[in-house]
């Protein structure tokens, strides 16, 4: 018989709600009918405790520090795959033949330029704009050039937008870097692999070719495979609320690189580098740092520390410190910074504020720093951030519109969810000149 679990009401009555259990005995109470059955809805601030879907893509086990992208453990993917290959295993949900690799390898370098007049839109933006701003604008202008539909039922067309779009948000990543920066935008190279061709439209100048060491073509492809993807982030969940509403994938998917800009997301990269710079400048020693953390007076966080769902470790923080460590070494890389860094975490990691909040580096700690390293400017860490997790997005647009794999679920319901409301109730309309609040700065 079904599972399910009683809830009692507060006039007494009970409604029994369906369990659902995931493939990796996940409990979840279904309480889709309980607003239509009771008339009382959920409250769930921040969903923080709310799974808003069937997936069949990312399994994370907080608790445990286990990721797995359809099935194999982060740690596996990390040390066996490349970027691309990861986009194709999550996307599809299968690990790509020969064949597909190739034709997949193909579909990406043909669709790697931009359209010619797309190319103006660039100068439209003033000098030193975000790349963010500029790359969220650009792909979501992308789908006037490329003009697909709901193309999910077309398997072809659907494997073509999607290689077009992880090509090119590569190639608009530079270009958005290169504008920000009134230098001329570099064409993509038809010959170089995925990372080295980012590399190479970020980094060259035109009269300069610029050729990156293996140890910064890997570290960086390993960065983008951890980011990939991350079951339901603010990024992700966002892009499924717009696709819910039958949305195409580039508007989708330039709302996630909206959302994914923030500093308690995304942009932690770009702030956890600030952080170790202020603490620089200001001639702060790291306890006092801490200190004025656990004061909280000055409301500052310890940036890339902490997880929604991480409660011990996050298993692609502890890869990436490894790999931090081997390419400081490899590139001989000194600065200051990362001695900042490498305080900060020790004096964390043994201090109670923390290690009782279960507080430790996430992603963003190492890669703020592993970006360092690898000389990309800080304005650009959380576009980089965004050209790994395109999979993920293109992989979650796609399971709103024809559900989970092996699920026959079907194209999702629109997200709407419910609120309580805690505002004015009903009342009279007041004349212009007898109102005495500011209603505008009055809140
Ligand atoms: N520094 C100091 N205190 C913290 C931090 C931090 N980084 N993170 C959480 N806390 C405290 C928080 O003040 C609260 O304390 P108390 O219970 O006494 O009020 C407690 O820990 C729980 O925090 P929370 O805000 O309820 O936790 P959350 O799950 O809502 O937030 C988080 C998760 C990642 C937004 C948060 O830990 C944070 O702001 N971290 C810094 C920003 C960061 O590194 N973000 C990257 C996240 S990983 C990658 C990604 O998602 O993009």
């Amino acid at each position: 018989m079904a599972e399910t679990a009683t809830l009692i009401l507060p006039d007494g009555s009970r409604l029994d709600l369906p369990v659902v259990v995931g493939t990796e005995g996940e409990r979840a109470i279904d309480i889709s009918h309980l607003r239509s059955e009771t008339g009382y809805v959920a409250l769930d601030d921040a969903y923080g405790n709310t799974g808003s879907c069937l997936s069949a893509i990312t399994y994370i086990d907080g608790e445990r520090g286990v990721l797995r992208y359809r099935g194999y453990p982060i740690e596996l993917v990390a040390q066996k795959s490349t970027f691309i290959e990861t986009a194709q295993l999550i996307i599809w949900g299968e690990l790509p033949t020969t064949e597909q690799r190739m034709r997949f390898s193909e579909l990406l370098t043909e669709n790697s330029s931009m359209p010619e007049e797309f190319r103006s839109h660039f100068a439209g933006f003033p000098a030193h704009s975000h790349p963010m701003s500029i790359l969220s604008a650009m792909i979501n202008a992308l789908q006037s050039y490329d003009l697909p539909g709901l193309i999910i039922d077309d398997h072809e067309e659907f494997e073509r937008v999607a290689a077009s779009l992880i090509s090119k948000v590569r190639t608009i990543a530079a270009a958005a870097y290169k504008s920000s920066r009134s230098e001329p935008i570099i064409y993509p190279r038809y010959d170089l692999a995925y990372t080295d061709n980012f590399l190479h439209m970020m980094k060259s100048k035109p009269y300069k070719e610029y050729v990156p060491t293996k140890a910064a073509t890997r570290a960086l492809d390993l960065f983008l495979i951890l980011h990939a993807d991350h079951e339901q982030n603010c990024s992700t969940s966002t892009v499924r609320m717009v696709a819910s509403g039958q949305a195409n994938l580039y508007a989708s998917a330039a709302a996630g690189v909206c959302a994914l800009w923030g500093r308690l997301h995304g942009g932690a990269n770009q702030a956890v580098v600030e952080m170790l710079s202020e603490i620089r400048a200001s001639g702060l020693t790291v306890t006092e740092y801490i200190a004025r953390v656990k004061d909280r007076s000055a409301g500052i966080r310890l940036m890339g520390f902490g997880h929604r769902v991480y409660r011990n470790f996050d298993p692609r923080a502890q890869i990436l410190k490894r790999a931090v460590d081997d390419l400081l070494d490899e590139l001989h890389v000194t600065d200051p910074r990362l001695d900042i860094a490498r305080e900060l975490e020790a004096a964390a990691l043994s201090d109670d504020y923390f290690t009782s909040r279960r507080l430790y580096p996430n992603v963003d700690f190492y890669s703020g720093i592993i970006l360092t390293a690898l000389g990309i400017p800080l304005d650009m860490f959380t576009v980089l951030f965004a050209i790994g997790r395109m999979p993920g997005w293109i992989a979650n647009w796609a399971e709103v519109h024809s559900g989970p794999r092996g699920y026959a679920t079907g194209p999702s319901r629109i997200y709407r969810p419910r609120q309580v409301y805690v505002g004015a109730t009903e009342r009279e309309w007041t004349l212009q000149s007898q109102r005495t609040v500011d209603v505008v700065t009055d809140r």
